[in-house]
């Protein structure tokens, strides 16, 4: 275990039975629809990568970057387009893979704007859901884990860009982001 880590909170073995799971599950109700299975970078990049080899029906990737956290442990409420869509969601199947939803400003503002931009439905699959953060109200459609009020990192999921690469959710030691 890395040293800035003070536990594992979910396995690797433990998120790749439920990445299985999820896949199966969305290979059922997006059979014959084609859907745009669009990626929210960074933080959704291994969950995508993982979730679509367990679905084993057509669909199109595409992916875009946004991004409300910064470098801070808090979400700044704002959130920036880094890297937009490369195809129309014009008269789409969008499904949206994300790692967590927090606040869930990030999902609101971008559900809204693919419903917008003309996509005939948006759903959401997230790996993780921290209910106990929201600000505004949002569930996701497939969610994997409830996880509680700690700060995690890995499978994806950064603090101020680290830790990204580690299999694993662990929490991070408070001394960590505190100093
Ligand atoms: C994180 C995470 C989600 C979002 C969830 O992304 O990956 O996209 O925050 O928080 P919310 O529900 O409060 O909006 P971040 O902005 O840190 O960018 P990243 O994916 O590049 O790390
Ligand atoms: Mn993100
Ligand atoms: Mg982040």
């Amino acid at each position: 275990m890395q040293n800035d880590i003070q536990e594992v909170l979910i396995s690797e073995e433990e998120i790749q039975s439920k990445v299985k799971e999820l896949g199966a599950t969305l290979s059922a109700e997006y059979a014959n629809r084609n859907p745009l299975v669009i990626c929210v970078l960074k933080g959704a990049f291994i969950f995508m990568a993982d979730l679509v080899k367990n679905i084993t029906v057509p669909v199109e990737m595409d992916f875009m970057a946004v991004s409300s956290y910064g470098a801070s442990t808090k979400s700044s409420g704002v959130v920036k387009i880094i890297k937009d869509l490369d195809v129309s969601v014009e008269g789409r199947e969008v499904l949206i893979v994300e790692d967590i939803i927090d606040s869930g400003l990030t999902l609101s503002y971008l559900i809204e704007l693919l419903e917008n931009r003309g996509a005939e439905s948006v759903r959401v699959v997230t790996l993780f859901d921290k209910p106990s953060g929201r600000k505004v109200e949002l569930e996701a459609h497939y969610t994997g884990f409830d996880i509680p009020d700690a700060f995690i990192v890995g499978y994806g999921l950064d603090f101020a860009e680290k830790y990204r690469n580690l299999p694993y959710i662990g929490i991070l030691k408070p001394e960590v982001y505190s100093s």
